[in-house]
């Protein structure tokens, strides 16, 4: 018995695949470089959700986009809540706000999550909820949402090979989270709340915010080593480093440092960061020799997004924003199975005295 269930395999998916050795992410068939800055995020959640949704998907940019201003008359007058929570709190309260009897459409949730991250980030800053625009395309719409100002193309492109990147990946914590909801018939909306629940720990998705208060806290490059290997020795985990699976470089990460790169003008952090990622890979081999321990999707996660003017709060949103999509089609895929999730676990607590 493992504790984290390391090599347990406890479901069968079509959806995605993470090659740890190999350093690989097969996602619907694709290897992640051909999908991410190359097909837009409406087209990869109509590829994964093929054979899911019964009524197949012709227009998908108009499905999420209808979807999200469907959900915005919902979720805009909960606003008013939000004040003190952080985003990804606000998101999960909106979330769940969604009434059940909505969850017949997968695209419901997607748009929810889409407008939810956005309405969440802005009432964090006690900023109000802007209305959806339903014939933008995902990524242009929500950070449109979010910034309540114009966004340009090279924005977009950045944020749509982001969502596209982090659209689904195996049986990580929280989809192996929103399988074992949906296992219980318990429903779509509540699978992705389950999951947002999952995603939001600093060891998942919640790591990107505290990358860049790393950087931030390095704040010079001939500080970086000195700076990390104190982390190290203090008991710390370096954010953005590390991953279950991968023994290897994330293939993630070099998708997203390429987007990075391919935002024009912006004052973006990206030389160094690449020093600061040199100094923790080689402060993590000395340190933890033989952990092959190597650079996560998050780390360059927080680069981009805060090239993108992303507050760090608002990070994990948007991570969920993304994952939505293959929260649904996991639980989908597993509702599909009729089979309820549920391991055993090893009693070792105390037995009831025997009877003289
Ligand atoms: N920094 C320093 N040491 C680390 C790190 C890290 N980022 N990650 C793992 N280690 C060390 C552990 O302390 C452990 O050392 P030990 O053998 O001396 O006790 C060894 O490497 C093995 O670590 P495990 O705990 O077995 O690794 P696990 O597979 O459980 O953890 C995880 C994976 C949670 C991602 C971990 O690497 C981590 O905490 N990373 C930092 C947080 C992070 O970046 N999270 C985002 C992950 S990507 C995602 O979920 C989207």
């Amino acid at each position: 018995m493992t504790i984290g269930l390391d090599d347990v395999v406890a479901a069968e998916t079509a959806l995605s695949h993470v090659d740890g050795e190999a350093g690989r992410l097969i996602i619907g068939g694709h290897d992640l470089e051909e999908l991410a800055g190359r097909v837009a995020f409406e087209d990869v959640v109509a590829m994964l959700w093929s054979g899911l949704v019964p009524e197949g998907i012709a227009d998908p940019q108009a499905l999420l986009g209808n979807a999200r201003v469907r959900v915005y008359g919902h979720l805009a007058p909960l606003a008013v809540r939000l004040a003190g929570l952080t985003p990804v709190e606000g998101m999960r309260l909106l979330l769940s706000s969604l009434p059940d009897a909505e969850d017949d459409h997968p695209a419901l949730a997607v748009g929810a999550a889409g407008v939810a991250a956005a309405v969440a980030v802005r009432g964090a800053q006690g900023l109000g909820p802007v209305e959806p625009d339903a014939g933008a395309g995902h990524a242009a719409d929500i950070l449109r949402m979010m910034r309540n100002g114009p966004v340009a193309a090279d924005e977009v492109q950045g944020l749509d090979t982001y969502l596209v990147t982090v659209i689904d990946h195996g049986l990580n914590a929280s989809t192996f989270t929103a399988r074992v909801v949906a296992s219980t018939q318990a429903g779509i909306l509540s699978s992705v709340v389950a999951g947002l629940c999952a995603l939001k720990g600093p060891l998942h998705g919640g790591a990107p915010g505290p990358v860049l208060d790393m950087l931030d806290a390095i704040g010079r490059v001939e500080n970086a080593e000195i700076w990390l290997d104190d982390a190290i020795a203090r008991g710390e985990r370096l954010m953005g480093f590390g991953h279950r699976i991968y023994r290897v470089r994330d293939p993630r990460a070099d998708v997203l440092k390429a987007a990075v790169g391919r935002l024009k003008g912006k004052d973006n952090r990206i030389a160094f960061a690449e020093a600061v990622e040199a100094a923790a890979l080689k402060v993590l081999e000395r340190r933890k020799p033989g952990r092959r321990l190597d650079t996560n999707v998050e780390f360059y996660t927080a680069v981009l997004l805060d090239a993108l003017g992303v507050p760090r709060e608002g990070f994990t949103p948007l991570f969920a924003a993304g994952r939505t999509a293959g929260w649904v089609a996991h639980a989908i895929e597993q509702s599909r199975t009729g089979r309820i999730i549920r391991p055993q676990s090893r009693y070792v607590g105390a037995w009831p005295a025997q009877a003289a």
